[in-house]
C-alpha cells in the first residue's frame, strides 16, 4: 500500500492525512473546492512549523511529510489509490453518493473507509459493488495524538480487508481494537449517554453544572468533566447521535435530554458558539 486518498480535508481528515505522511505514505486531499484545500493544506504547514519551533520535529521530518502531501479538488486522482478515508460531512446520504462515485472510478482492489462517528458501515457499504472492501476506519479527535482508532466491520467486511486496515492502524502508530457495527460502535455508545445522562441530571437541578462536572472527575477519576466535554464536543453533535441511538432501537434508554435539545435550538451549541453548559 502505497497512496492514500483522503476525501474531506476538514478537522478529522487533515490530521489522519498528516499521520499518514508522517509514516511515509503518499497522501492526496481532497476537499470541495481548490480554495479550501489551500486554507486546510496551509494550516497543516503551520502545525508542523510550530512542532519544529518547539523542537518536536526537525525540518527534515517537515520537508518529508510536506513532500508526501498533494491536493486534488476531483476524485479522479482517486483511480489509483490503494485506499480512501472518508472524512466529510456526516450525512448519510452524502457519503452513499460518494462511495458509489468512489466505487466507479477506483481500482477493484481499492479499500474504500469511512471515519464515520454514527453511521452504519453497512449502509454505506450498500451503495457500493465491493461491499467487501468497506470498512469503518474511526480515529478520534486530534488524530494527530489519540492513540485509538476504532476499526469496524459492517457486515459484508471481509476479513483479508480488516486484516489490512488493522495492521495499518499499528504502523502508522495507533492502538487499534475491532468493532462489530452497532450504533455508536463502542466510544461513543458509552461516552455519549453518559454526558446525556449528566444533562438530564442538570435539567432535574440535582447539583449545579460545576458540581456535576466536579463528582466526575473527583469521584471517578475523569479528566474531564461530562458537561464540559459535551461542550468540546458540540452539543449538536451529542444530540445528532443520541437522536440516531433512538431511532437505530426505539429503545426509550437513548431519550435525549429535554435541555440539550433546547440549547441546540437556541444556538447553545458549546465551544464552537461560545456557550454551552458553561461559558467560554
Ligand atoms: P469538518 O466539517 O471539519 O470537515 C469535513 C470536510 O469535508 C470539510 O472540509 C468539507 O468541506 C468537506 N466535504 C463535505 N462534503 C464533501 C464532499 N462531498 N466531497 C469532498 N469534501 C467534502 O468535519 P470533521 O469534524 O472533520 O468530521 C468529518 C467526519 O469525521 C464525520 O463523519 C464525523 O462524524 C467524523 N468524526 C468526527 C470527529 C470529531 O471529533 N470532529 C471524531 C471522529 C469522527
Amino acid at each position: 500500500m502505497k497512496k492514500v486518498f483522503i476525501v474531506g480535508a476538514g478537522q478529522m481528515g487533515l490530521d489522519i492525512g498528516q499521520v499518514m505522511a508522517k509514516t511515509g505514505y503518499q497522501v492526496v486531499f481532497n476537499d470541495m473546492s481548490e480554495e479550501i484545500l489551500a486554507t486546510q493544506v496551509g494550516k497543516l504547514e503551520k502545525s508542523l512549523d510550530k512542532m519544529v519551533s518547539k523542537g518536536k520535529m526537525t525540518e527534515e521530518k517537515k520537508a518529508e511529510i510536506m513532500g508526501n502531501v498533494s491536493t486534488s479538488a476531483t476524485l479522479d486522482a482517486a483511480a489509483d489509490a490503494d485506499l480512501v478515508i472518508e472524512a466529510i460531512v456526516e450525512n448519510v446520504q452524502v457519503k452513499k453518493d460518494l462511495f458509489a462515485k468512489l466505487d466507479a472510478l477506483c481500482k477493484p482492489e481499492t479499500i474504500l473507509a469511512t471515519n464515520t462517528s454514527s453511521i452504519s458501515i453497512t449502509e454505506i457499504a450498500s451503495a457500493t459493488k465491493r461491499q467487501d472492501k468497506v470498512i469503518g476506519m474511526h480515529f478520534f479527535n486530534p488524530a494527530t495524538v489519540m492513540k485509538l482508532v476504532e476499526v469496524i466491520n459492517g457486515l459484508n467486511t471481509s476479513k483479508e480487508t480488516f486484516d489490512t486496515v488493522y495492521e495499518l492502524s499499528k504502523e502508522i502508530g495507533k492502538d487499534p481494537v475491532e468493532v462489530k457495527e452497532g450504533p455508536g460502535f463502542v466510544v461513543n455508545r458509552i461516552l455519549i449517554p453518559m454526558i446525556n445522562e449528566a444533562a438530564i441530571v442538570l435539567e432535574e437541578g440535582l447539583a449545579s453544572a460545576e458540581d456535576i462536572d466536579k463528582s466526575m472527575k473527583l469521584g471517578c477519576n475523569h479528566p474531564m468533566g461530562p458537561l464540559a466535554l459535551g461542550d468540546l464536543i458540540g452539543l449538536d453533535t451529542c444530540l445528532h447521535i443520541m437522536d440516531t441511538f433512538y431511532a437505530e432501537t426505539c429503545d426509550s434508554k437513548y431519550r435525549a435530554s429535554r435541555l440539550m435539545r433546547q440549547m441546540v435550538r437556541g444556538g447553545k451549541l458549546g465551544r464552537k458558539t461560545g456557550e454551552g453548559f458553561f461559558k467560554y
